[in-house]
């Protein structure tokens, strides 16, 4: 353990100790406390806080989330910032709720039950928590999975709903030369296999008021969201909600009946999928183009709604973008974006 220092974060006024040895973002949550976040791995800018007073070092992270310039003018990523005096910081995206509302961080030992195909390059994946372990999360969050074999972990958003006792469903996209995908995709991590993971961890979970939903997602990041609807559905919310779900091609389409079933019992739920790259136009006769393209083309009222996005980076961003243009406020706009390592390798500083 190195030198402790103390943190105030503005405008909650909330005071806590640090280690320098530990980033702010992980004292946080040592102590209960929910900062904003969203990668942890300086890539996605979620936790970006404003220096007002101290000194911190940064670890490697993306300049994509902190440029040079921002930093200089006392920008700086919580998840990658180590204290070396005390520090004030302003939190610029915060929500007191969410803040205090932080569910201990567990380490614990699971087994693999399922391991399914969705689509060609998605798995399903079931894990069981060990027995005499438990382990709880909020709908919309995600755990850090350890690679097997590696030190480092990777994250993985959860499907599922903690109603089912002891089991958590993910959605993993393969990637050629993934380490940790790559295992799911050549046998390495099969039924019986023991995996350890962290959590829970994010803030995209469902703010409590009356506001209509749009949800954004592409790709895997189906997860979290199934997450959420699948808790609206369990918790009778009836919030009028459009889930917009973009694909390249109808190979790429999963749970479509699962989606229909949870429109049966969400009375205010719609589903639209939508093909960018449709094979055979013709026999599609659903939306077309990217999803953002649809988003505008069918919904009026954007500045009034709740939404939340999740997926590739690329998609989010635009999704961000649209909503932003529309005049929705950023403080209206929850998202994930699901980085890989490759976003910090591209475009890192140290
Ligand atoms: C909050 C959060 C939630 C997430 N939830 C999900 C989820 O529910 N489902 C899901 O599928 N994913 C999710 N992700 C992404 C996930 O954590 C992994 O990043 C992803 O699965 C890739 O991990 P991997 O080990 O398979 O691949 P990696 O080893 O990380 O590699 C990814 C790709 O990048 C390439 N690559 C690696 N290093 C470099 C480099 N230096 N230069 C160029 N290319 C490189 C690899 O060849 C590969 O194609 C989430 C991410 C975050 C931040
Ligand atoms: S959580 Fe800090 S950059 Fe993503």
């Amino acid at each position: 353990m190195g030198r402790k220092f103390t943190v105030r974060l503005e405008p909650v006024g909330i005071e806590m100790e640090v280690d320098e040895d530990e980033t702010i973002l992980d004292g946080a949550f040592r102590q209960g406390l929910m900062l904003m976040h969203g990668c942890k791995e300086g890539q996605c800018a979620a936790c970006k806080s404003f220096l007002l007073d101290g000194e911190v070092d940064l670890d490697k992270h993306s300049t994509f989330a902190l440029p040079e310039f921002e930093q200089d003018e006392g920008w700086t990523l919580l998840c990658k910032a180590h204290a070396c005096s005390d520090l004030e910081i302003e939190l610029i995206n915060y929500d007191e709720e969410i803040l205090r509302s932080g569910i201990a961080l567990k380490t614990v030992t699971t087994t693999v039950q399922e391991v399914d195909e969705l689509t060609h390059d998605i798995r399903r994946v079931v894990l069981r928590v060990a027995e005499g372990e438990t382990f709880d999360f909020r709908p919309g969050q995600y755990v850090d999975i350890q690679i097997p074999g590696a030190e480092q972990h990777r994250s993985f958003s959860m499907a599922n709903t903690p109603s089912n006792d002891g089991l958590l469903e993910f959605m993993i996209k393969l990637y050629p030369g993934g380490l940790f995908s790559g295992l799911l995709a050549d046998g390495g991590i099969v039924p019986g296999d023991e995996l350890r993971i962290r959590g829970p961890y994010g803030v995209f979970t469902l703010r409590d008021n009356d506001r209509p939903l749009v949800f954004i997602g592409g790709g895997a990041g189906m997860a979290p969201i199934l997450s959420l609807l699948r808790a609206m559905a369990e918790n009778g919310v009836a919030r009028p909600a459009t889930y917009y779900y973009g694909a390249r091609t109808e190979a790429d389409l999963f749970h479509l009946p699962q989606l229909r079933a949870l429109c049966g019992r969400i009375p205010g739920l719609r589903f639209v999928p939508a093909l960018s790259e449709p094979a055979n136009a013709g026999d599609w006769a659903g939306e077309t183009g990217l999803i953002t393209e649809v988003v505008e083309r069918r919904e009026t009222g954007l500045a009034e709604v709740d939404a939340y996005l999740c997926g590739p980076p690329p998609m989010v961003d635009a999704a961000i973008a649209l909503l932003e243009r529309h005049g929705l406020p950023e403080g209206h706009i929850y998202y994930d974006k699901f980085t890989t390592t490759a976003d910090t390798e591209e475009s890192s500083r140290v």
